[in-house]
């Protein structure tokens, strides 16, 4: 592919695609821009008042000239809009064996999880050809996530989790912005993303600073907040064993189903009532204001790594 040089450079899979899709909606809009001033230029040449007597023909309609300009722009619009949705799903679905990593945006920093354990602020490890998804959240007000390099944008939200992915295509270092403003040190909440080829990677998440690893941490936090006491392996009395129980669709109590993802698993712990699975009473308590951002993310961590017991459905 061509570098424009006002462009920052294309560095992940996706990079191509969505400059391609700039660009003809860029030459779409000058191509028209040109043709209308042109037309209006020569038709105000060729069609001025030559006489104070002069007097145009009216002009009835034409139901060719209707379906013309009916029929090209939306042959136009439906292009845009084929292109645009299948590159936007493309952007919106990670691929299912992208590693994970987890963002905690705050005033004025961008906090990173490894899943080996690793940790590090303003600066993101990754290896080169391997698809990454990232699950964020913020510890207070709205940040976004942004990568030109690899064309990735997405707003970063207290309260929730957001994901965005990519697969680095080149290594060395990208700038990494936050594109939401937030606060005084807006314009310094940035750092960087390191791509390394896989073998320096492995090094590097292997490195000195290799803490516990997230699930790890997890496991110990489930133990501390006596998680164990109600999900225990195998429970199913007070509330519902958690092994295996990662990315299944789990029926509520009062109808309805929902994704056992992190989203559901964040909710589950701040907000129990809020969709409890079927058969069993709201008895939980809210661990609200005990556990921070970071360490939900350890828990869930935790939860996802727990296999379902062998020969058993829940
Ligand atoms: Cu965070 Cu701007």
């Amino acid at each position: 592919m061509w570098e424009f040089p006002l462009f920052p450079e294309q560095a992940s899979t996706i990079a191509g695609g969505v400059d391609s899709l700039y660009l003809f909606l860029v030459g779409l809009t000058a191509f028209f821009s040109v043709l209308i001033f042109t037309v209006i230029f020569v038709f105000a040449i060729i069609y001025r008042r030559r006489s104070d007597d002069e007097r145009p023909e009216a002009i009835e309609g034409s139901h060719a000239l209707e379906i013309f300009w009916s029929v090209v722009p939306f042959v136009i619009v439906m292009v845009i809009f084929t292109w645009g949705a299948s590159l936007y799903f493309r952007n919106a679905r990670s691929p299912d064996d992208a590693m994970e990593v987890n963002v905690v945006g705050k005033q004025w920093m961008w906090k990173i999880q490894h899943p080996e354990g690793r940790r590090e602020i303003n600066e993101l490890h990754v290896p080169i050809g391997r698809p990454v998804r990232l699950t964020m959240t913020s510890e207070d007000v709205i940040h976004s996530f942004y990568v030109p390099a690899f064309r990735i944008k997405m707003d970063v939200l207290p309260g929730r989790y957001t994901t965005a992915w990519f697969e680095a295509t080149k290594a060395g270092e990208f700038h990494l912005f936050c594109a939401e403003y937030c606060g005084t040190e807006h314009s310094k909440m940035g750092g960087k993303v390191v791509v390394l080829d896989p073998p320096a990677y492995e090094r590097w998440v292997g490195g000195e600073e290799q803490g516990e690893s997230l699930a790890d941490l997890g496991a110990r936090r489930f133990i501390e907040l006596r998680c164990e006491n109600c999900h225990y392996p195998g429970a199913g009395e007070r509330g519902p064993s958690l092994a295996g129980l990662f990315g299944r669709i789990v029926p509520l109590e009062g109808g309805g189903t929902v994704e056992a993802d992190e989203s559901y698993f964040r909710e589950s712990v701040l907000n129990p009532r809020a969709k409890v699975v079927a058969g069993f009473q709201p008895v939980m308590p809210t661990f609200q204001g005990q556990i921070s951002e970071e360490q939900l993310l350890e828990l869930i961590a935790y939860v996802r790594s727990l296999k379902a017991p062998q020969g058993e459905g829940r």
